[in-house]
This record gives C-alpha cells, structure tokens and sequence, in this order.
C-alpha cells in the first residue's frame, strides 16, 4: 500500500525550531527511521511552505495513494481551501500535530481540516506519523 505523508508551512525547519515544543529530530531523519519500520509500505513524504502546493498535492495523493496523513502546520488553523481539498478527495486522511495544540494558544484549537479527516492525532511528538501509518495498515 502507498501512504503520502504531507506536512505544511515551517515543518521543514524541525530539528532547529522550538525544539523545546517539536523535538530535536530532522523530519528527514525519522522519515528514513519510518521507511525502515514499515518496509512492506511504500510511504512518500511531501513538505511545503505554499497553501496552493499543499492543495494541488492532497488532490493528487488523494486519487493515488492508500492514506494520506497532513500535517498542514499554521494552514490547519486558517485554510478553508485545505479543509475542502481534504474533503474531496476518496482517501482517508489523518490529521496530525506534533504538539497538543489544545493545550496550547486558543487560535490553534480549530482546525479547517478535522471535519474532513478519518481521526486526528495530536500530541504524541513525532510518533504520531507511525500510529497513523499503523491505523491506515490495520484498514487494509
Ligand atoms: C503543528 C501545530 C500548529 O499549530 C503549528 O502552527 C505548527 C505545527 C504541530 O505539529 O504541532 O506549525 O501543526
């Protein structure tokens, strides 16, 4: 099975940014740590800073991959246009965030895209790619 894991605006920065909130870790280090626990899954990883980029790739993953999980960083909390591009697309997504957004600044407790997704995953640091990739596996 195919799952597209697509992360948003400032994700590219992990590993330098508040590290304190998400980690000291390179996504593309545990991107490669995820390849090599799920080897029988072919997981693509797609980053980016752009709203449209980031719509134009959940419609393309959407129609060709197995799960899509989105991270869409800050977008989660303003972006109509993802939320619908989520919506309609026939693969399921998983939401996830890196940090309890809850228990953070009241701005982030909504998200355009949660309406849309299969369930969300919040607060497990960088685990929670790996329980979603888990969830979608467990769908097949
Ligand atoms: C985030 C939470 C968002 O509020 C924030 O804007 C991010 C990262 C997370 O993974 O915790 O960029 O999506």
């Amino acid at each position: 099975m195919k799952i597209t894991i697509i992360n948003g605006p400032n994700l590219n920065l992990l590993g330098k940014r508040e590290p304190d909130i998400y980690g000291s870790r390179t996504f593309e280090d545990f991107f490669e740590e995820l390849k090599n626990t799920h080897p029988a899954t072919k997981l693509e990883y797609f980053q980016s800073n752009v709203e449209g980029e980031l719509v134009s790739k959940i419609q393309q993953a959407g129609f060709s991959s197995e799960g899509i999980i989105l991270n869409a960083g800050a977008y989660t909390h303003t972006s109509a246009a993802i939320g619908d591009a989520v919506a309609a697309v026939p693969a399921p997504v998983i939401e996830v965030h890196i940090s309890n957004v809850f228990a953070r600044e009241e701005f982030r407790h909504k998200s355009f895209i949660s309406p849309h997704c299969n369930g969300i995953i919040v607060g497990f640091g960088l685990d929670g790619y790996n329980l979603a990739i888990r969830h979608l596996q467990s769908q097949q």
